[in-house]
This record gives structure tokens, C-alpha cells and sequence, in this order.
């Protein structure tokens, strides 16, 4: 089959035009996640996080990456747990929160705590308590892999984020 389509965007990362990567980057259209761990001084942490894959079922390995600029890279790099909550369709305000910079992120939530004191987060779709296995370099980011303890889903939809904006599935 012959692609007739015209690519509306073409460029190298090195042109320097950050805006345009970052949207043919948003054309991969992913779920979205919060992800918590509790800080040395028992603080509860948590941030949206799109860049959530599984890596390994055996041994089972999953991964996020945080910017290395984050306020929130010391309590995830030094907490030893960390929590992916799977958002579900209903739970866009929640995303809207945790990538809130000013955000008092946890007020008025009633959070179960999981493995190492995680907090969990009510009404998500799916959940994985992880032990934190490796921190590796990816350049402005840090990537986060965590050994898989426990997990739980349930039925539902899941939020999508696409080309920078939110989705649910079916639209
Ligand atoms: C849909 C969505 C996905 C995001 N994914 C990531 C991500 O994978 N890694 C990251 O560091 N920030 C991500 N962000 C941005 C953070 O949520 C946002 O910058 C937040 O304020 C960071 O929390 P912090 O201030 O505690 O660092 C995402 C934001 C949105 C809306």
C-alpha cells in the first residue's frame, strides 16, 4: 500500500525548535498516571506521569521518568517505594492537580497508605506498588524503575492524553 499522506511536520531535535518534537512526540498517544512515594520525613509526594511502561514481566520491572529539576526528585530517588496510580476517565481534576506546580496536591484526599507507607490514590483504574529498583540518567529526566509487589485493577475507562490534550476512549 502506497502512503499518500503528506507529513504535516518534519525535523530533526537538533534544529533546536523544541515546540515542534514535542508535538510529533504527543502524537503517541498514552494513559496517565499519578505517581506517589512518601519522603524521608513521611511526607506524601505525587506528580502526573505519561511516561509509564512496562519493561520486564519476568523479573517484573516497570518505568517513569521525572525531570531531574523536579522538587520531587529527592523523595522519589530516596523513598525505596513509589505507587503508579492509573487514572481513570473520570479522574481528569485529579491530573489536573498533581501537575499543578502550586498545588497543595494531597489536601482533602483520602489516601490509603500501600508497601513503605506509598500513598494510594482513591477511584483509579489500575495500581502497581513498586520497590524502587534502579534510578538510571536520561539526560534532563531521571528514569525510575520499580520491581512490581503488588498490583490491582478494576473495570472502567482509562484517561488518555493526546497530542497535548486530554481524551477519552472512543473520543
Ligand atoms: C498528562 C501529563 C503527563 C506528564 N508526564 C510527566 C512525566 O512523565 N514526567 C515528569 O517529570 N513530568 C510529567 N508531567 C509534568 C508534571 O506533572 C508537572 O510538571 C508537575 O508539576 C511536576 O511535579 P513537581 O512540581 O513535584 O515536579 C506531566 C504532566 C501532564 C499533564
Amino acid at each position: 500500500m502506497t502512503d499518500t499522506r503528506k507529513w504535516a511536520l518534519q525535523g530533526s531535535p537538533a534544529d533546536g525548535d523544541s515546540r515542534a518534537y514535542r508535538s510529533a512526540l504527543g502524537r503517541f498517544a498514552t494513559g496517565v498516571t499519578v505517581v506517589t512515594c512518601r519522603d524521608a520525613a513521611g511526607r506524601p509526594a505525587g506528580l502526573t506521569v505519561n511516561s509509564f511502561t512496562s519493561v520486564s514481566l519476568d523479573p517484573a520491572l516497570v518505568l517513569w521518568c521525572l525531570e531531574r529539576s523536579s522538587p520531587s526528585l529527592n523523595a522519589f530517588t530516596t523513598s525505596g517505594h513509589f505507587a503508579i496510580n492509573v487514572l481513570d476517565a473520570d479522574q481528569r481534576p485529579l491530573s489536573d492537580l498533581f501537575a499543578d506546580p502550586e498545588a497543595d496536591r494531597f489536601a482533602g484526599l483520602a489516601v490509603e497508605d500501600g508497601l513503605g507507607g506509598v500513598p494510594l490514590l482513591p477511584g483509579c483504574l489500575a495500581r502497581f506498588e513498586c520497590a524502587l529498583h534502579a534510578v538510571h540518567d536520561g539526560g534532563d529526566h531521571v528514569i525510575l524503575v520499580g520491581a512490581v509487589r503488588r498490583y490491582a485493577e478494576r473495570p472502567g475507562n482509562p484517561l488518555l492524553y493526546f497530542s497535548g490534550e486530554y481524551r477519552r476512549v472512543g473520543g
